[in-house]
């Protein structure tokens, strides 16, 4: 059961040795990593990893993250740990960076959704780590919000999520604010490969960066978004609807009003100019994505009903990669 609150001294802060503790008995606990706060459960409690799913409204063919507290966690839950994985492994953990490797029979089925591979991290949060050092189980662990919304950057957006009803530990604001890059990594003995299920915390320039420095021969892509069953089109939503605006579409500047408006009809309701909030990144790459998931959240619990986001031209660079992405699959609507 996950409803927690049925004596009223049950707080839904915990500390690292509570959540220690609940993890061992199978019960599910919101943690902070340095990406975004996650929903926990120990890969050996079946029971708390169904209670994920069913607490995220999370469908079953979308699989779970293993976080592990150190790389040689890493091994034993994959068939095949090879030299890149751990080249990859050396180089961003802990950080964010997620690899998608075979599975071994230690991994349950219901973590990797009846896929042959599971994907493997290591958190650089110091309180993600020490509690699963203490615990001595790698935890299976989603973005702690409900399926297809907005991804939570603090505790205080974890117990408005679930209504307090899911116990959280406090670690302060995410620092990378973005979730993991996952990549599927191969390595024959000869070639390896590297493919980008999901821009993330580590950039695509980091990773030519690490192949450059291994000195081997490893070719890096970016796969189709279905390579990753749970990046789905739309999704990281928040509570009011995001509209995407092409700078070129709101020219002149009186016509933003209209195209506000249309934008609103299309997706079925009415809005005068002062109903729409416009959603304004700081210039700073890495500062746009420690407070994108922040600022959304923010903006639909004001009075907006409409949010809207106008990308700049030097949004379309490289860096900005993983914060365009999720906006792009936030949006409801592209203008
Ligand atoms: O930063 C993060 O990655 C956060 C924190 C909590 O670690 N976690 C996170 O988990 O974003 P989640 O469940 O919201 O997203 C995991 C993504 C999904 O798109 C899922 O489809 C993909 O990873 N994934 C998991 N296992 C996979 C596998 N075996 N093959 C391909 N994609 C996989
Ligand atoms: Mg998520």
């Amino acid at each position: 059961m996950w409803v927690l609150k049925e004596d009223g001294d049950m707080s839904p802060l915990l500390n690292i040795d509570q959540a220690v503790a609940r993890l061992r008995q199978g019960q599910v606990v919101a943690i902070p990593t340095e990406t975004v706060y996650g929903l926990a459960a120990a890969i050996t409690s079946e029971e708390a990893l169904r209670t994920v799913f069913q607490v995220k409204k999370r469908p079953f063919f979308d699989p779970l993250i293993v976080h592990i507290a150190s790389v040689d966690q890493a091994p034993a839950l994959t068939v095949n740990w090879d030299e890149l994985s751990q080249a990859l492994a050396a180089k961003f953990w802990p950080g964010p960076l997620t690899l998608v490797v075979p599975k071994s029979s230690r991994v349950p089925d219901i973590i990797t959704a009846g896929l042959q591979s599971v994907a493997i991290r290591c958190p650089a949060h110091p309180v993600a780590r020490e509690i699963i050092s203490k615990l001595g189980t790698p935890l299976a662990a989603p973005s702690a919000n409900l399926f297809g919304k907005t991804s939570p950057t603090t505790a205080q957006h974890v117990l408005d999520e679930f209504e307090g009803r899911v116990p959280v530990v406090d670690g302060g604001p995410c620092e990378v604010g973005l979730e993991s890059t996952v990549v599927q990594c191969d390595w024959t003995g000869e070639q390896g490969k590297i493919r980008i299920l999901r821009p993330g915390g580590v950039r695509a320039a980091q990773l030519q960066d690490f192949i450059r420095e291994w000195n081997r021969p490893v070719h890096l892509s970016r796969a189709e978004s279905k390579a990753s069953p749970g990046h789905t089109e739309h999704h990281y939503q928040p509570e009011k609807p995001l509209v995407w605006l092409e700078l070129k579409n709101m020219e002149p500047a009186a016509n933003r009003e209209q195209v506000l408006k249309t934008a609103a009809r299309r997706l079925g309701f009415e809005i005068s100019a002062d109903q729409a909030a416009e959603l304004v990144l700081p210039t700073e790459v890495t500062l746009a994505s420690r407070t994108l998931y922040s600022q959304l959240r923010q903006l639909a619990s004001s009075p907006a009903q409409l949010i809207y986001f106008i990308p700049r031209p030097e949004q379309a660079s490289e860096e900005w990669e993983a914060v365009m992405d999720r906006l792009r699959r936030a949006a409801s609507l592209r203008l």
